[in-house]
């Protein structure tokens, strides 16, 4: 996909705000493309950039800190329309020749915005009557640069959004990008369309055809290899480059032994069968049963299980032979992590993303993804027609069922494990709730309970349910689900899994707890 062929491309400067990445969602959704920098982008990567227009995100700084995060006043003279959001918004002020002052009057959470001048960026928006929005800030702008006009304020903020007419320059003190501001999108959208004139070209229906499009011209006759996981994203890659160059594809899917239920059956079915792909299985399950027996260390079988995956990966990829390219389902966050304002983080990356392989194989990589949110992966998954269920799935670890039976990983166990957890997930579908959470899985606990079941004493395992709320899996909430939903699957494990007495729920949230529980 080349960037260029989407006129209304937006730029999004990041002074560290645990909300760019919600900025840059809110845009896309808006259909306009955009990718976030470092605030310390250069003038001239800007200028080559053409952005219809810049947003300038918060950030946990004050102006007057000795490393504070400062743009040169030139930023603000390219005749680009910015939109300076909290942090981004005292930043202009200072660099123009404001006053920002430290308030002794803090806002953080829910305030209410009363709007002075209701055109272009607050068009539409009921004047006269105050709007809920959401303020995280310790400092505040006391007097706006030269030739800045107020448009609004707040109880704490006489300052609470400005707009310099001429240079088409605009600071809001709230962040528009949350859901705690119910009319944010309204406000992001008059910035997007109003002030920066931004066609919203960006959709996946256009992003699927330029990419194919693309793909061919860079793959030529050469041979591609993909790993196919079962998940989302190397489902989209694969059926994505199947579009471009057919049977120059060559998909390998390792079925280690540790998906859910029906999960190996169901990639052949639809990737061999339905959508015709060249797909080659390696049937792996005993092998890493028989690596894995014994090993009770979560890290360790994290290790082996990634380890033994790269080896069969490579061997069975050597088999293709004269492939020279690898497909990767790298997605825009991970691109972002390793570019972001503090640099790059050491988030774990999954062993599906074959980590060194390209280098090893000598294969260039290709990540047609690579700009992508999840959101919008299912949206191309869609687009490509792949069926509802695959694209809504859960997210699934690399290491399968392998963290979710704690302790040494063994055949009955998993057998027990895979039961529970297709309980767990026909339940939540059934009631609704599958799609509103981030993840709902089972885990065996490697825990005997007594327990009594018609006359008869039971001595039997217990399973947990472990239903989760996210954004990025950075973080996630425990969900409080409805007893009745709690007891139908506790019902159906405890009568339908012979082995398990007993069905706890996790009631913890990350951090200080993780997700999964090894
Ligand atoms: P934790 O347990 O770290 O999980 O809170 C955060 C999210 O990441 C998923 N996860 C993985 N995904 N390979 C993956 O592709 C892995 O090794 C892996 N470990 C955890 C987890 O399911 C959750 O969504």
């Amino acid at each position: 996909m080349r960037v260029k062929d989407f006129e209304g491309r937006l730029l999004i400067l990041d002074y560290g705000s645990q909300y760019t990445q919600l900025i840059a969602r809110r845009v896309r959704e808006a259909h306009v493309y955009c990718e976030i920098h470092p605030y310390h982008l250069s003038l001239e990567s800007v200028r080559a950039f053409q952005p219809k227009g810049i947003i300038l995100s918060g950030g946990p700084s004050s102006v007057y800190e000795e490393k504070a995060p400062l743009n040169p006043p030139e930023l603000f003279r390219l005749g680009i329309p910015i939109l300076g959001i909290c942090y981004g918004m005292q930043l202009m002020t200072h660099v123009l020749g404001g006053k920002v002052a430290g308030s002794s009057k803090r806002e953080f959470g829910r305030s209410d915005l009363f709007i002075d001048d209701e055109r272009d960026l607050f068009a539409g928006l009921n004047g006269g009557r105050a709007i809920q929005v959401w303020m995280s800030h310790g400092d505040r702008i006391e007097v706006p640069p030269g030739g800045f006009q107020v448009i609004a304020h707040s109880p704490n903020s006489p300052v609470a959004a400005i707009r310099h007419p001429g240079l088409r320059l605009y600071g809001v003190q709230f962040h528009p990008e949350v859901v705690h501001t119910p009319r944010g999108k309204k406000i992001l959208e008059n910035f997007l369309f109003r002030i920066c004139q931004c066609p919203p070209d960006w959709t996946m229906g256009s992003f699927v055809s330029k990419t194919i499009e693309s793909l061919r011209e860079q793959i030529g006759k050469e041979k591609v290899i993909c790993g196919l996981s079962g998940g989302v994203d190397s489902s989209v890659v694969a059926a994505l480059l199947h579009r471009s160059v057919g049977d120059q594809l060559t998909s390998i899917f390792v079925d280690n032994g540790l998906l859910r239920k029906d999960e190996a059956g169901k990639v052949e079915e639809l990737f061999r069968f339905n959508l015709g792909l060249n797909l080659r299985t390696v049937d792996a399950g005993e092998i890493f049963l028989e690596k894995l027996a014994g090993v009770v260390d979560p890290e360790q079988k994290r290790k082996i299980i990634g380890n033994e995956f790269i080896y069969l990966f490579q061997k069975e990829a050597k088999k293709v032979g004269g492939a020279a390219y690898l497909a990767q389902g790298t997605l825009y966050p991970d691109v972002i992590e390793s570019v972001s304002f503090k640099g790059p983080s050491a988030k774990i990356k999954s062993h599906h993303n074959v980590g060194g392989l390209p280098e090893r194989m000598h294969l260039k990589l290709i990540e047609p993804l690579k700009e992508l949110f999840k959101d919008e992966v299912r949206e191309v998954g869609r687009e490509l027609g792949l069926p509802r269920e695959l694209i809504e799935r859960h997210p699934f670890p690399g290491p399968g069922l392998a963290v979710r039976t704690l302790g040494a990983v063994n055949r009955k166990d998993l057998a027990l494990l895979r039961e529970s957890d297709a309980i767990v997930e026909e339940e939540m579908r059934r009631t609704g709730w599958y799609s509103r959470v981030w993840q709902a899985f089972a885990v065996l606990l490697p825990v005997y309970t007594v327990g009594v079941m018609g006359d008869e004493r039971t001595y039997e395992r217990v399973a947990v349910i472990r239903v989760v709320q996210s954004m990025d899996g950075m973080t996630a909430d425990w969900v409080a689900l409805p007893a009745e939903v709690l007891g139908a699957i506790s019902n159906r494990i405890i009568n339908e899994v012979r082995g398990i007495n007993r069905v706890v729920y996790d009631i913890s949230s990350k951090p200080p707890s993780t997700i999964e529980w090894e």
